[in-house]
């Protein structure tokens, strides 16, 4: 049985994930502001002394760190992080920190959870992080000098540009933990109904496989069910030492 924590479980793939994961038996960690939908999974048959519930806005850097925090306390060893929140906005709207949301959800907040639980992770047996994200802009239209986009905000570009952050997120953390045993799988799903548990298809059951098998590499990613190559060249590893750079002068900053 293994302990999953599932950054935005309460809807979605992330939801449709924890209720497979909770009817075989393993214990998960759902985090997002739904309480609705998360009285709703704590209600179900049998899984009470296994669900927990983590209240959280991740748009925040302060909210992130909280449940990196709360996590480390409870949850000694876990076995798996897998990240889904996410949200879309067609209009630019900032963080009462200051941030870009889709900036500060999609990115900033899975950086601070990916880096922050590797305490709780190295003590699983075979430890994996899926980071669940969607289409990428290609290197060169990252917007390295902007990346909150305050010049030309275009929703689709703000997720396009979070993909490609979460793909160099990878890469930076395969480099820096890839000798030990925590393996990073991106995983790109087919396009689905968003909100909606029926229509996650097939991306719960392809995040389960890397759960319970992951990948050999500390790197590796996945495109709709299909295993594809890493960004590995030496632009990407440059890509993400800067972004790297830039994202420790925005958490600090
Ligand atoms: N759906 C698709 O077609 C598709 C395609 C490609 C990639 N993807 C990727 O797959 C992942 C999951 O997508 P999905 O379709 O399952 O998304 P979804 O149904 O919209 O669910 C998003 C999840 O994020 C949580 N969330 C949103 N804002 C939050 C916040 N401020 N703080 C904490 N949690 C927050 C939501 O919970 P609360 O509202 O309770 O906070 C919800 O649990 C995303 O990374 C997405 O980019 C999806």
């Amino acid at each position: 049985m293994k302990t999953l924590v599932i950054a935005g479980g309460t809807d979605g793939i992330g939801r449709a994930l924890a209720l497979a994961c909770l009817e075989r038996g393993d214990t998960v960690v759902v985090v997002g502001r739904g309480e609705e939908r998360a009285k709703e999974l704590l209600a179900r048959r049998g899984v009470g002394a296994r669900v927990f519930f983590l209240k959280a806005d991740l748009r925040l850097l302060a909210e992130s760190r909280r449940v990196v925090e709360e996590v480390k306390e409870r949850f000694p060893v876990v076995d798996a992080l897998v990240l889904c929140a996410r949200c879309h906005r067609s209009a630019r709207v900032e963080t009462a920190e200051g941030i870009e949301e889709n900036l500060a959800l999609l990115y900033l907040s899975r950086y601070l959870l990916s880096h922050g639980l590797v305490e709780s992770l190295v003590r699983a047996e075979r430890p994996v992080i899926v980071n669940v994200a969607g289409s990428r802009v290609p290197l060169e239209a990252v917007r390295w000098d902007d990346l909150g986009l305050a010049r030309d905000y275009h929703g689709g570009v703000a997720l396009g540009q979070g993909g490609t952050l979460n793909e160099l997120l990878g890469v930076a953390f395969a480099e820096t933990y890839g000798a030990g045993r925590i393996r990073y799988v991106l995983i790109a799903p087919a396009d689905i109904r968003s909100g909606s548990e029926e229509g996650v298809g097939e991306t719960p059951a392809s995040i389960l496989a890397v759960v319970d098998d992951p990948p050999a590499d500390p790197l590796s990613a996945f495109v709709e069910g299909r295993r594809t190559g890493v960004a590995d060249s030496p632009a990407d590893r440059r890509a993400a030492a800067r972004l790297r750079e830039l994202t420790r002068g925005l958490l600090t900053g």
